[in-house]
């Protein structure tokens, strides 16, 4: 790596276009468009608002995008062909930060099966797709699809050719979720080694391992300066790398991973929450930062815990990535000292004769169903202490 590789890491979304174009995720211009702000107000760096060769609603999203905020990168995606640069290049005309974001495949797999094309060939396109977007646009970006799956010698000369002909940014996709992180991180470091100075790193994760946000990591440690990610990790197959994710531990592990973003952290859950209202399915209840249950303590023991101090069972604190609150959930596995605060914040304050009651009938009421609802648990002190009771 090199010594002045500064530690600022740039943040590239493209919910709005890999995360939009996977199974249930496909949103139209008016929701691209205010997906878009929050992804702003986010402090995302450079913006990917579609495919615009792909149908007409990408080509207008890029447009939209680029009109509406026009201090911001807005990347348009398009293959290493002429007509995809040229309608990306269409799709960008009036952007005042465009960039022309080119792929073709390198593998072997790929240029057998899928291009039925030669290195050589694939090489020339890419050239000459880089050169042609440079034609419109100063900010060009390639990526080497399914990079992690190429001939790392082919992938060097291939790198190098397209900084050559005007690439500024360079991106590395494990396109199949394939890799893992200290072989990742190897290749990633040739790549930048044989760079230098002259253009950025990017890394494009698929989580099909699960570890797309562990080979992100990993990157960044061996050199590449850009993520490229999305909301919630939606994205094709298993999803990209979680954009909440992947910054919330730069954030946290500030001490192991001394990087900086521009993301504005209390922005986080609002925008997974908006992506959830726009698409078909939410982040899973345990998916961390942004899940249901990210910030929820069920067990007795966990509980306790954290309510003689919070930094027993949370790392960080909710509020700082936009969760309202932490939540103590009451169910089976939960303890007389959360129940005793949730009877508090209920607004009952119990003897300890009238808690042991109501914690009994709690245990009972818990050990049959999946947990206990405030007006379930106001019920049960009703019928201890006499007293009728109302939700406030
Ligand atoms: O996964 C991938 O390789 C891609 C490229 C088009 C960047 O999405
Ligand atoms: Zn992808």
């Amino acid at each position: 790596m090199s010594q002045a590789l500064s530690n600022r890491v740039y943040i590239f979304d493209t919910t709005l276009r890999d995360g939009e174009q996977s199974p249930g995720c496909s949103m139209t211009v008016p929701e691209k468009l205010r997906m878009a702000h929050k992804l702003v107000d986010l402090g995302v760096d450079i913006l990917e608002a579609g495919f615009p060769i792909a149908s007409d609603g990408d080509f207008e999203a890029v447009q939209a995008v680029s009109a509406e905020f026009p201090w911001v990168q807005v990347a348009a995606l398009a293959r290493s062909t002429k007509i995809d640069v040229e309608r990306a290049a269409q799709s960008l005309a009036k952007a005042k930060r465009p960039r022309i974001h080119t792929f073709i495949a390198t593998s072997d797999i790929h240029l057998k099966y899928k291009l039925k094309k030669s290195q050589q060939q694939v090489l020339d396109e890419a050239v000459a797709a880089v050169q042609l977007a440079r034609t419109f646009v100063e900010d060009v970006e390639f990526s080497a699809e399914d990079a992690t799956r190429t001939d790392p010698d082919y992938l060097e000369q291939v790198c190098k050719a397209v900084v050559e002909a005007g690439a500024r940014t360079v991106n590395l996709p494990d396109t199949v979720g394939w890799s893992v992180p200290h072989e990742y991180a190897a290749l990633i470091g040739r790549m930048a080694r044989a760079l230098g100075d002259q253009a950025i790193v990017s890394v494009h994760c698929h989580d099909d391992l699960g570890l797309a946000v562990a080979n992100s990591i990993a990157a960044v440690q061996a050199g590449a300066r850009q993520i490229e990610c999305t909301i919630n990790g939606i994205g094709e197959r298993a999803g990209n790398c979680s954009l909440e994710e992947v910054v919330a531990a730069f954030r946290v592990r500030q001490d192991q991973l001394p990087f900086e973003t521009r993301i504005v952290m209390e922005h986080l859950y609002p925008s997974s929450q908006l992506l959830t209202s726009m698409i078909s399915f939410g982040p899973q209840p345990n998916k961390a930062i942004v899940g249901e249950n990210a910030f929820a303590h069920e067990a007795g023991i966990h509980q306790d815990g954290y309510l003689k101090h919070k930094a027993t069972y949370e790392i960080i604190e909710p509020r700082a990535v936009g969760v309202p609150e932490s939540r103590l959930v009451l169910g089976k596995h939960s303890g007389r000292h959360a129940l005793n605060q949730r009877c508090a914040d209920l607004g009952y304050k119990l003897n300890r004769e009238q808690l042991d009651e109501v914690y009994r009938k709690f245990t009972s009421l818990a050990d049959h169903q999946k947990g206990v609802r405030n007006d379930e648990i106001l019920g049960i002190i009703q019928q201890v202490t006499g007293v009728a009771v109302t939700a406030s």
